[in-house]
């Protein structure tokens, strides 16, 4: 089947986090109990600013949201100055009405990892599935934190990170060494991402032209874990002009 990712590029990674956010807000004012799906990384960061300003704008309420994140890093607290649970809240929900306890981040302290996966994607099934996912895209085509070799069925678990994340995730942004970053994490699986309604993936700048432009038009491989949203049905991939350059 040939791919069926539809595509947006829009001028500046600004505009892009207007048609983002205005998606997900929109939904929201459309279906207050929507449940949503999110992502941490340097690129959704302008986003959430936009949801969290637009929200606001036009007073649509999160009370009723249910929200799932993607991943986490394993064998860190909640409170840690770098987990995702930490990212989420400073840029996300602590400037919402969404219920903290409707907030799903994997945690990456648990004693028992396996039960941990088992029951994200139990609360999952039990709202009802992920309305929208928001996705974001590493330079070696992982998604979350499905890394090359990640097969599409694949579900909730702990994986170890590949070296280019590590160093991706160490150049300062958010961890200073290779060292410093944990070096497994709890994801959820590509299987996961993929039983989402709609899917959004968004890509900025030229660093990410050419594993987008693979996973928009290259062969559907594990290889590049972002070519298998290819089969999703309703998958856009929201990109500035720079991320959208070699397609
Ligand atoms: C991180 C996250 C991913 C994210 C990706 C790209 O490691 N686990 O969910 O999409 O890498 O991040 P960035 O937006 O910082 O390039």
């Amino acid at each position: 089947m040939a791919s069926r990712i539809k595509l947006l590029v829009l001028d500046t990674p600004e505009a892009v986090a207007q048609h983002v956010a205005g998606q997900f807000v929109s939904l929201v004012r459309d279906r207050p109990g929507a449940v949503l799906g999110l992502a941490t990384g340097s690129t959704p960061e302008r986003s959430y600013a936009e949801i969290v300003r637009l929200s606001k704008a036009e007073r649509v309420s999160f009370a009723g949201v249910h929200a799932f994140n993607l991943d986490e890093y394993h064998g860190i607290a909640c409170e840690h100055p770098q987990s995702y649970r930490t990212y989420m809240n400073r840029h996300l929900f602590d400037h919402l009405d969404v219920r903290p306890w409707n907030t799903y981040v994997l945690n990456g302290a648990a004693a028992d990892v396996d039960a941990e996966c088992a029951s994200f994607e139990a609360k999952i099934k039990a709202c009802g599935g992920i309305d929208l996912w928001l996705l974001g895209i590493g330079t070696n085509g992982h998604v979350a934190f499905n890394e090359p070799g990640s097969p599409a069925d694949s579900r909730t678990r702990k994986v170890a990170l590949a070296e280019s994340t590590l160093a991706s995730n160490a150049d300062g942004r958010f961890f200073k060494t290779p060292a410093e970053v944990p070096p497994h994490a709890l994801t959820a699986g590509v299987g996961t991402v993929l039983d989402a309604r709609r899917l959004l993936l968004v890509a900025i700048g030229a660093k990410k032209a050419e594993i987008v432009a693979k996973a928009v038009k290259g062969p559907k491989t594990p290889d590049v874990p972002a070519s298998l949203l290819q089969d999703h049905a309703d998958c856009t991939f929201v990109l500035d002009k720079a991320a959208a350059e070699r397609i």
